[in-house]
């Protein structure tokens, strides 16, 4: 599902190049519930930016369902990150302005889906992540856990292959962050996409069908 072959990024700040991934390579299964771990700075987030074609690294090959991801341009990128792949930040990213079926139907929408058809798709996402009685709530009428269920759902709208999740619990109590990982983990069982996630809390490991743990940009572990 997702070959990565001696991935490197660089960071140039002015004159200093910050090596931030160093010839980073590993194969991820479709299905799989893959775990990034590693201390702050260790290169996650880059990472995943790479590999969610929301960043270009400066060597080395991403293949996204037999697709060379990297080379693509930048049109065909944004089909794939509209249509094929899943967002979930640590800060929700909601729009304040829309309650919480317009921001989960909004990418449907934008794909050019029917409107009978993605207010439905969108209701039954939310009754899946367990805010069936909240769906024309606004953000601010929902918790933080909440909130990053309404993101989960919006991330399924477009039958993604993929999610990626940057540390989607970093903002939550622990009692919300641990429905915010059932609810992702239940996807992954239910559905089978395929789910990429931050996190540097060691309690998150029980989650993950495979772990890759990264230090000064490079792996150090692997578990499959
Ligand atoms: N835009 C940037 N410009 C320059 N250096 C950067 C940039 N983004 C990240 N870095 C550097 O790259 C390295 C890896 O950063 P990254 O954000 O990937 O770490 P992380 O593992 O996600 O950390 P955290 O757990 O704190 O989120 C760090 O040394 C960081 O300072
Ligand atoms: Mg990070």
């Amino acid at each position: 599902m997702i070959t990565v072959n001696n991935l490197s990024k660089i960071y140039k700040m002015g004159k200093v190049e910050v090596p931030a991934l160093s010839d980073v390579s590993f194969d991820i299964e479709k299905g799989m519930m893959v775990g990034l771990m590693g201390k702050s700075g260790s290169g996650k987030t880059t990472l995943l930016r790479q590999l969610s074609l929301i960043d270009r690294p400066n060597s080395g090959s991403i293949i996204i369902d037999a697709k060379d991801v990297i080379d693509l341009p930048e049109g065909k990128r944004s089909i794939l990150r509209l249509n094929t792949l899943g967002y979930v930040f640590q800060e929700y990213a909601l729009i304040p302005e829309l309650t919480a079926i317009e921001n989960v139907y909004l990418p449907a929408m934008m794909s050019g889906v029917k409107s009978k058809k993605y207010k439905k798709l969108a209701k039954n996402l939310l009754e899946t992540v367990g805010l069936g009685n909240e769906i024309n709530h606004l953000p601010k009428e929902l918790s933080g856990g909440q909130q990053q269920r309404v993101a989960i759902a919006r991330a399924m709208i477009n039958n993604p292959k993929v999610i990626f999740a940057d540390e989607p619990t970093a903002n939550l109590d622990s009692i919300s962050a641990k429905t915010v990982m059932d609810t992702l983990k239940n996807l992954n069982k239910k559905t089978g996409v395929t789910i990429i996630f931050v996190s540097h809390d060691p309690d998150d490991k029980k989650y993950a069908t495979q772990l890759i743990f990264l230090k000064d940009g490079r792996i150090t572990e692997e578990y499959v």
